[in-house]
């Protein structure tokens, strides 16, 4: 099928790359002229892995296309995917001038026959009928400027033909990090909708995904595909990831409890987590949910519900717990260092997850604040901020090239980020380069019992057993 990515993300290209990888004939539009001539070149302008290697096999196979031309993307595609950014505005709801931007060009573009516009950025819930008012907002934009002078009323009509489209949401639950492989084996497919050929056309374009047979394991049962409204599919997204960032900042607040009372929250998860009605996904503790998402869809959330006469309590609780865990090694630097002023501390990680370099809302970033805040001088060490231009952008902070170079001096480490390399690093030697080996664990990521053995002050979080 012809298939068309608006915004080239961490989602749209993702889409874009995988939807190509299984067969599918796309163009991918984003209006950031840089990032499209990395694209044409055959690189991803963002670090996922398994993407460079599905978006070079696809360009080789001749079946994706990069450009800055929306009138081009809009002409190819059956299949219209929305996938700009929905970031939060200051009132914490958001920001939908992208998609509207994006919506107004479509319908400026639209060149008759069938189209699927489809949502795939995480978007308030109403935009889908809000996304069609856009839409012929801008076909009857573009009608105008054809209208020749002294034309009459009956010529400002449009053609049946270039109006012929339905919207559906589609909303995206990859993970950054595992966002290839989240495409190939996702949980379930949602699609809201209130048009059957647009729903059939969207099944026909995940088929190959919903059979497996792009799957690690091939004998799993069918993917689940899930058709709804408009409104519930908006809201399953919304759902999804407030339930996720409240389950941690369940957690959270249980590992808080076990620091006071002298229990360990890891065998706690485990314990609760073996309950299949509980899970035991999503119960790590640590220094606070970060992203791109979480903060900014909880928020938005929470305004959609005081926009219509709800207070929603829970949510602004998990909100208000995560505030506070992000802080969370702050507060254990002071009980362990007493006075930061003039002291060094050395951060193991600066993005907010894994194998991702990504570093919008990164709980790094509050620490760095509050740390130069209080005139501690701070270091890091990052597997892929180290190596790429991004340390450049960031200020109060020096990055180092490697671990060693890190806790050259340092009065504690803190592990912000779980990286699977930070679990075989030489800790003895470093032990031995710092200060005061004090290792702030914010993701209960190390054995303590080997930390103690290469030489530091263990302190993990809800773990003081
Ligand atoms: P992103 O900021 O990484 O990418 C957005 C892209 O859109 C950018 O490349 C930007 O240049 C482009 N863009 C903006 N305006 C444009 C326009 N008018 N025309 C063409 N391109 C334009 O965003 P993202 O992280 O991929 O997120 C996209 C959406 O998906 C958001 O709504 C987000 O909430 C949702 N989402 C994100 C994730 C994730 O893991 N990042 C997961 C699920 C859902
Ligand atoms: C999250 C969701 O998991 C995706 O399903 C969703 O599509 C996406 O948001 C989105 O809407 O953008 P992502 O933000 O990439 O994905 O990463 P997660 O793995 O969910 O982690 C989010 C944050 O929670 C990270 O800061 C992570 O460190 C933290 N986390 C996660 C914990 O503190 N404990 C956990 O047990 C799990």
């Amino acid at each position: 099928m012809r298939v068309c990515v608006i915004g080239t993300g961490y989602v749209g290209l993702v889409t874009g790359a995988c939807l190509s990888h299984i067969g599918h004939d796309v163009i991918c539009v984003d209006n950031n002229e840089e990032k499209v001539k990395l694209m044409k070149a055959g690189r991803s302008p963002i670090f996922e892995p398994g993407l460079s290697e599905i978006m070079q096999s696809a360009i080789e196979a001749g079946r994706i296309q990069f450009t800055t031309d929306i009138a081009a993307g809009v002409a190819h595609g059956e299949i219209l995917f929305i996938a700009v950014g929905t970031p939060p505005l200051p009132t914490g709801e958001s920001d939908t001038r992208y998609v509207e931007a994006v919506a107004r060009s479509i319908g400026t573009h639209l060149n008759g026959g069938y189209k699927v516009i489809v949502n795939k950025s995480t978007v308030p819930i109403g935009s889908g009928d809000w996304v069609r008012m856009i839409v012929l907002d801008g076909i009857a934009e573009r009608q105008k400027t054809l209208v020749t002078p002294g034309a009459g009323a009956s010529e400002q009509k449009l053609p049946v033909s270039d109006a012929d489209f339905d919207v559906v949401s589609n909303p995206e639950f990859l993970r950054e990090g595992s966002a290839v492989y989240d495409t190939f084996n996702p949980d379930r497919i949602v699609l809201g909708g209130n048009s059957t050929r647009a729903t059939d056309l969207m099944k026909k374009l995940y088929a190959p995904i919903v059979e497996r047979q792009f799957a690690e394991d091939k004998s799993l049962p069918q993917v689940p595909v899930l058709v709804t409204d408009l409104s519930s599919a908006e809201m399953i997204k919304y759902a999804a990831n407030a339930f996720l960032a409240t389950k941690i900042s369940f957690v959270n607040e249980v590992a808080n409890i076990c620091d006071r009372v002298g229990a360990d929250v890891t065998q706690v998860a485990k314990g609760i987590g073996l309950d299949s009605r509980i899970g035991n996904k999503f119960l790590q503790a640590g220094i606070g949910w970060g992203g791109s998402c979480f903060p900014k869809d909880v928020s938005a959330l929470v305004h959609t519900a005081d926009d219509y006469g709800y207070e929603a309590q829970l949510l602004k609780s998990a909100v208000s717990v995560n505030q506070r865990q992000r802080l969370i090694a702050l507060e254990k630097l002071q009980q362990a260092l007493k006075i930061l002023k003039g002291k060094t501390v050395g951060l193991l990680g600066l993005t907010f997850k894994p194998d991702t370099d990504d570093m919008r809302d990164a709980p790094a970033l509050n620490l760095i604040e509050q740390l130069n805040r209080l005139g501690a001088k701070v270091k890091a060490y990052d597997p892929i901020v180290s190596q790429s231009g991004m340390r450049d952008g960031l200020s109060g902070v020096l990055v180092e090239t490697d671990p060693e170079r890190l806790a050259d001096g340092c009065d504690a480490l803190v592990l912000v980020t779980d990286w699977k390399q930070f679990s075989s690093l030489d800790y003895g030697k470093m032990a031995k380069l710092m200060v005061n080996p004090v290792m702030i664990d914010g993701r209960n990521f190390l054995d303590p019992e080997t930390m103690v053995r290469a030489g530091f002050k263990y302190i993990g979080v809800g773990r003081s057993s």
